[in-house]
């Protein structure tokens, strides 16, 4: 199993499930943790219920000096993970301009804001772990801003692994998992069924957890000969 002693951890967004769940991996394989959110009450609910060395900063992602300050607070740390983003769904006939504004704004331009500020508190030695989706690969209705940013935040990780080196730089790609993303997006109704009648039509017949990408992290984090990679948890559903 992995050992993350003596290592600083940044993750973004503590109220996201998969940010909860690497959070809680991550510590308990002894990382120092630091995350955020964007209210001291969402800091709050967020941490409870991790155990370790796990303390947290408000950040709201659309504010690029508060980005800035926060890293320049952090200081010196190991590793990046960015999986905070906001979302929308919408077809391009009838697109939420606002909502779709905001997931370019946290997802993509909110990831690159990060990785940019990181990097002078970064060690040579450390990692970012960045997240797309896998609409980037399979075209699902209704996703073109996350396909978008996903898309745009892929290409621009493989750039930064190269341009950062020896810094390694890898993107999760996670399909369809059980977060509060779908409820949020559809409502608790729709999403039921939206994942259910998914998890049918998937290879392994079930949606994926938080848990399965948060191990997806730990791996990228840990193993430094992969680098520059797209790393899908998804199933097998872009092979449907
Ligand atoms: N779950 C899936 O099926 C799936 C599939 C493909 C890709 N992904 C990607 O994987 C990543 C994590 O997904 P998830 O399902 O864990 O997401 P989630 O549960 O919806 O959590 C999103 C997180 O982003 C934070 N956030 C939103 N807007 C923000 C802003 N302006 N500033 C700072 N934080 C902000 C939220 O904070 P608040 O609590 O304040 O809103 C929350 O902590 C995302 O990039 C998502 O697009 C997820």
């Amino acid at each position: 199993m992995y050992n993350f002693s003596n290592k600083k951890i940044i993750v973004t967004g503590i109220t996201g499930g998969i940010a909860h769940a690497s959070v809680k991996l991550l510590a308990s394989l002894g990382a120092e943790i630091i995350v955020t959110a964007r209210t001291a009450k969402k800091l709050e609910l967020g941490l409870s219920g991790i155990e370790g060395n796990v303390s947290g900063e408000i950040l709201d992602l659309t504010d690029s000096n508060a980005i800035k300050n926060f890293f320049d607070k952090v200081g010196s740390f190991d590793h990046l993970v960015t999986p905070a983003a906001s979302s929308s769904f919408s077809l391009i006939k009838e697109l939420d301009l606002d909502a779709s504004r905001k997931l370019l704004e946290t997802k993509q331009w909110g990831q690159l804001l990060c990785v940019h500020y990181a990097l002078p508190h970064l060690k040579s030695t450390g990692s970012i772990t960045l997240f797309s989706g896998t609409v980037t690969q399979k075209p699902l209705l209704g996703a073109t801003m996350f396909a978008s940013a996903g898309a745009a935040t892929e290409a621009a990780g493989r750039i930064w692994a190269h341009e950062l080196a020896p810094i390694r730089v890898n993107t999760v790609v996670p399909g369809v998992i059980e977060t509060r993303i779908w409820g949020d997006l559809l409502g608790e109704e729709q999403a039921d069924a939206q994942l259910n009648s998914i998890a049918n039509t998937l290879p392994v017949k079930r949606i994926g957890t938080a848990e399965e990408v948060a191990k997806a992290v730990a791996f990228l984090i840990d193993n430094g000969f992969v680098n520059g990679i797209s790393l899908v948890i998804d199933g097998g559903h872009r092979l449907i």
